[in-house]
């Protein structure tokens, strides 16, 4: 499975790179990617050594290296990777990526320790044993050091339209909130993005996990868990009926039920 999601995201990335969706002709900023509690729970990344693990093209994590931070990039996918460095170079930003499977990550930055670990916005779900993650992201921090996690919430994801697509605009619980059920195969012809049909490999694993599951995982690796934040915006819009708020984010709209979409998870490795 870990084989048939790398092959699936090496045959995303040109298409990604290619996209508006991405913006990487300029029309997008790495920024944008943020949400301002990201940066508040962050706090000041200059002279920082930040690990961003599932970077992908390395969007967000550009904006590491914009504040000053010692910056690195890790993914699974060589062709992101590539794609990475390509963009990191034309930005005239100095970033470390590495290939390599997050389960491998100690091995893969040989010896390197970090003062903060980033992760998420699609990256916890291609995981399927969060505990072992937990316990490598551990340890790749010094002591002292924080990992921030911000994903898309478990409801998001265990929620879609009914009746299908376009017949109806109701949420309703579509998929598993918990994780136990084992891997869900994804497959389709486009990615979430757009631009042309994937040429090859368009199967991808995910595991669903729930935020208890995911809060239980980093406690029980030894960090100390220091804010849950659940925010009702997305940085791009998920359901046709999502509204553009003023800090260009997207929500639902004003007279819907407010849920959350997206969790921001800080936790800090003890002295
Ligand atoms: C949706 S991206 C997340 C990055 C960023 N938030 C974004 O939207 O571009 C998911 C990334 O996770 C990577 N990935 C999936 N499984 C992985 C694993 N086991 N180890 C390292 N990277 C992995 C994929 O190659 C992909 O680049």
């Amino acid at each position: 499975m870990m084989r048939a999601n790398q092959s699936n995201w090496d045959a995303r990335t040109p298409i990604h790179a290619a996209s508006a969706f991405y913006g990487l002709d300029g029309s997008r900023s790495p920024f944008d990617w943020f949400a301002a509690f990201e940066w508040a729970d962050l706090g000041d990344l200059a002279g920082r050594d930040v690990l961003h693990l599932q970077c992908h093209l390395g969007t967000e994590t550009l904006a590491f290296a914009h504040q000053g931070a010692r910056t690195w990039g890790l993914d699974l996918s060589g062709r992101s990777v590539e794609e990475a460095r390509r963009i990191a170079q034309r930005a005239g930003l100095t970033v470390t990526y590495v290939q390599a499977n997050v389960y491998d990550a100690v091995q893969a930055v040989r010896g390197q320790r970090f003062d903060v670990v980033y992760t998420g916005k699609g990256a916890l779900c291609y995981l399927p044993d969060l505990p072992r993650w937990a316990s490598v992201v551990s340890d790749l921090l010094r002591p002292g050091g924080l990992l921030y996690v911000v994903e898309f919430h478990p409801l998001f994801s265990s929620l879609g339209p009914k009746p299908p697509r376009g017949a109806g605009p109701e949420l309703l619980l579509r998929n598993d909130y918990l994780e136990g059920r084992g891997a869900l195969e994804r497959g389709g012809a486009h990615t979430y993005t757009d631009g042309p049909a994937l040429q090859d490999a368009p199967v991808a694993y995910e595991w669903a996990h729930g935020l208890g599951e995911v809060v239980t995982a980093v406690a029980g690796a030894g960090l100390r868990i220091t804010a849950l934040r659940e925010s009702e915006l997305l940085p791009w819009p998920r359901w046709e009926r999502m509204e553009r708020t003023d800090t260009g984010w997207w929500r639902l709209p004003e007279a819907d039920p407010r849920i959350p979409l997206l969790y921001g998870l800080r936790a800090s490795k003890p002295e």
